[in-house]
């Protein structure tokens, strides 16, 4: 059966595009695809600031604290960034009390008509862990726990709930491309998104990969390696590539006399 048409989305950022136009000028680029805001105050002050991100040791985390908050659309109290964490459009990243930014992640809100990154009171962003929009949101409830070397991309809306637990090597690709023409590459197709939602208090195991348009239901829990596709129901463990449901929670807690229990925080 052929796939099902879906129109191409033309607000998704294509990089190449943006990189090798021609009528634009380098610096244009640059404020476009990183700064996020025109005029030259807002190239340099993002300038200034991006010094901060490379130095070691206690000095640089006062720094970056102190630093990028003024570029950063929102920040609450006692918010934490690591060395070299990358800023991409960074008024459109609000952050609220409590979080880690570990080393070396990337919080890109890149867009022409997006909201950008919310991340709620309490969140862990493991190191190397990239938060990529290309025109879409992310959206990291209160307490969500992101492992190390994760991506979540979104060209649309991507929600990662409350006390959700990502282990390392993650990915939820919220955004597709289009494949239906045969004349043509797949990279000249065209996108198109979707979004993604993790319910609240749901475990991800290691490398587990959740594609667009999936949803995974409150306190669910996927195994090491899976690939989510569709909609997996609230308290299931499932497994596999399609991930397939092998048992529900619940009836495993009323069969040991206890109920649901919340996922223990990872690495
Ligand atoms: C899914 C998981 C939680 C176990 O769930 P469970 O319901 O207790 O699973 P069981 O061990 O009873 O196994 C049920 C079936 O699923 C299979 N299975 C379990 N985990 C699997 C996985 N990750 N991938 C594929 N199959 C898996 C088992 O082999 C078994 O198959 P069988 O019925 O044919 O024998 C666990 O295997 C897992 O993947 N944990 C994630 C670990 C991790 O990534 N930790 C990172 C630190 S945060």
């Amino acid at each position: 059966m052929p796939p099902a048409e879906r129109p191409h989305d033309p607000r998704i950022t294509v990089i190449q595009q943006e990189l090798f136009d021609e009528k634009k000028s380098k610096v244009a680029k640059y404020q476009d695809l990183v700064v996020g805001r025109p005029g030259w105050g807002a190239l340099l002050g993002f300038e200034l600031v991006t010094l901060a991100s490379w130095v070691p040791g206690a000095l640089g985390l006062f720094l970056r604290g102190k630093l990028y908050p003024l570029v950063l659309g929102r920040v609450g109290r006692n918010v934490v960034f690591g060395v070299n964490v990358t800023l991409r459009h960074p008024h459109k990243i609000a952050i609220a009390d409590n979080v880690v930014i570990d080393d070396q992640c990337c919080l890109d809100a890149k867009g022409t008509d997006n909201r950008g990154i919310v991340i709620g009171s309490g969140v862990f962003v493991g190191r190397n862990t990239i938060l990529s929009c290309k025109n879409g949101d992310i959206v990291l409830d209160d307490r969500a726990n992101l492992g190390f070397n994760c991506e979540i991309f979104s060209a649309s809306t991507v929600r990662v709930g409350k006390d959700v637990l990502m282990a390392a090597y993650t990915y939820l690709v919220g955004g597709d491309h289009l494949y239906d023409r045969v004349d043509i590459p797949v990279l000249q197709q065209g996108r198109t998104a979707r979004g993604i939602d993790v319910g609240d208090g749901v475990w991800l195991g290691a490398h587990v990969v959740v594609t667009d348009g999936s949803r995974v239901g409150r306190d669910a829990i996927i195994g090491a390696g899976a690939v989510v596709v569709g909609d997996i129901p609230e308290f299931a463990i499932a497994v596999g590539t399609p991930a397939r449901v092998v048992r529900d929670r619940r009836s495993e807690g009323a069969a040991a006399g206890g109920g649901p229990q919340p996922p223990v925080p990872g690495p």
